[in-house]
């Protein structure tokens, strides 16, 4: 992959005297829409991801080119002048961090050129842009001598999805992407940004994830619109417990209390957000304990919640995961990341996974009119250097 990277640099931007770096894609096992209400997630890092080969220039400009997007061909900026453009379209991603850097008093005092590749899928929820992110990140704290905590750049990753992107994320994605561990799983408390590892072994049991290949749309404006409406309940509930957030409150309490929250819908999201947080904490015991089919139960409850209280999911997700509920050998099986289209993921026993892959694509077909795409998860390390 290296030599890859590096031919490709040379065509494009000429001789290579600089250095490369891995971010990842993320899938999040359980835990869905609970990050930015304070709750846990449980994600952990692909084997897929971005690669970046960066060499500083002796001026003060900014060359990225993507082999994902030749079409946009090299796009070039100052580095005083960051802000958002539509014509720049994916360099904006790396430039919201860059940008981010800088306001936070972080020297970047050189140009660089920029030589970006992903194999994760684009816009299938598993967080191409957080790993474009984190990986220009990760690269600037090498190159500029930063010292910066890799908690530190998860934040201002982000921050920078938040303010330059305007996709209100919580944190989960780029914590994923900064802190993964190979063949593990992290279970983040995202109020308090404390974390565990939890090794995933699956017996004779393969993660899948299944891509609808549908286009998420307008996804960005109904995430927005989610987290909103759960600002709204938090501020009513709050009038009546000693909250910070949503993922403060037991489902008791939340039972008790929710019936102040005069707008059904509202109430649905708060719900949704209150016992996902639940089956995130008890998804991770069943791991630790071996009962995986408890956690396949577990993740069977998130997507039924998601479908009708929280309402992301949509057709072609939930087509999927009403085939992959029928079909032998499967534990589980839910929509994954911020819905609305992108990828399921199942828990799918290692003897049937060719036939799930067939009955599933075959079955999608006919409802959907064009097919999914299959991946057997393979869980990788965090964002880092690679020479
Ligand atoms: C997106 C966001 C995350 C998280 C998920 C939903 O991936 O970037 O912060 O909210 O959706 O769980």
């Amino acid at each position: 992959m290296i030599e890859k990277i590096i031919n490709g640099y040379e065509k494009v931007f000429g001789a290579f005297k600089g250095n490369i770096y891995f971010a990842p894609g993320r899938i999040n096992l359980i835990g869905e829409h609970t990050d930015y209400n304070g709750g846990h997630v449980f994600p952990c890092a692909l084997s897929m991801g971005t690669y970046l080969a960066a060499e500083k220039r002796n001026d003060s400009i900014l060359r990225f080119y993507s082999e994902n997007f030749p079409e946009s061909g090299v796009i070039e900026v100052y580095l005083k002048h960051l802000i958002n453009e539509k014509k720049d379209d994916w360099a904006n991603y790396p430039k919201g961090i860059i940008k981010l850097m800088q306001e936070g008093n972080y020297e970047i005092n050189r140009g660089l050129n920029l030589y970006y590749y992903g194999n994760i899928p684009n816009g299938a929820g598993l967080s191409s842009s957080a790993s474009i992110e984190m990986v220009t990140g990760v690269m600037l704290n090498d190159l500029f001598n930063l010292h910066i905590d890799i908690i530190e750049v998860i934040k201002l990753a982000q921050r920078s999805e938040n303010q330059f992107i305007g996709v209100n994320c919580g944190i989960m994605d780029q914590f994923a992407i900064g802190m993964g561990k190979k063949n593990n799983a992290i279970l983040l408390d995202t109020n308090k940004l404390t974390y565990e590892y939890a090794s995933l072994y699956l017996k004779n049991y393969s993660l899948i994830i299944t891509n609808t290949n549908k286009r998420r749309g307008l996804a960005d404006s109904k995430y927005n619109e989610r987290r909103s409406e759960c600002d709204k309940a938090l501020s009513i509930l709050k009038q009546y417990a000693d909250i910070s957030a949503l993922g403060d409150l037991t489902i008791d309490l939340f039972n008790e209390l929710s019936r102040h929250i005069a707008d059904d819908t509202m109430r649905k999201r708060a719900k949704h957000a209150v016992y996902e947080n639940n089956r995130t904490i008890e998804a991770k015991k069943a791991l630790d304990d071996g009962n995986l089919d408890y956690f396949g139960k577990l993740m069977n409850e998130s997507h039924i919640s998601l479908r009708d209280d929280y309402e992301v999911t949509g057709k072609e997700l939930d087509t999927l995961v009403s085939l992959a509920w029928k079909t032998q050998g499967v534990l589980g099986s839910r929509m994954t990341g911020a819905g609305f289209g992108g990828c399921t993921i199942s828990i799918v026993e290692n003897d049937y996974v060719e036939d799930f892959q067939k009955n599933i694509e075959t079955e999608y077909e006919k409802y959907i009119d064009y097919k999914p795409t299959f991946y057997v998860v393979e869980i990788g390390d965090g964002a880092r250097k690679l020479y």
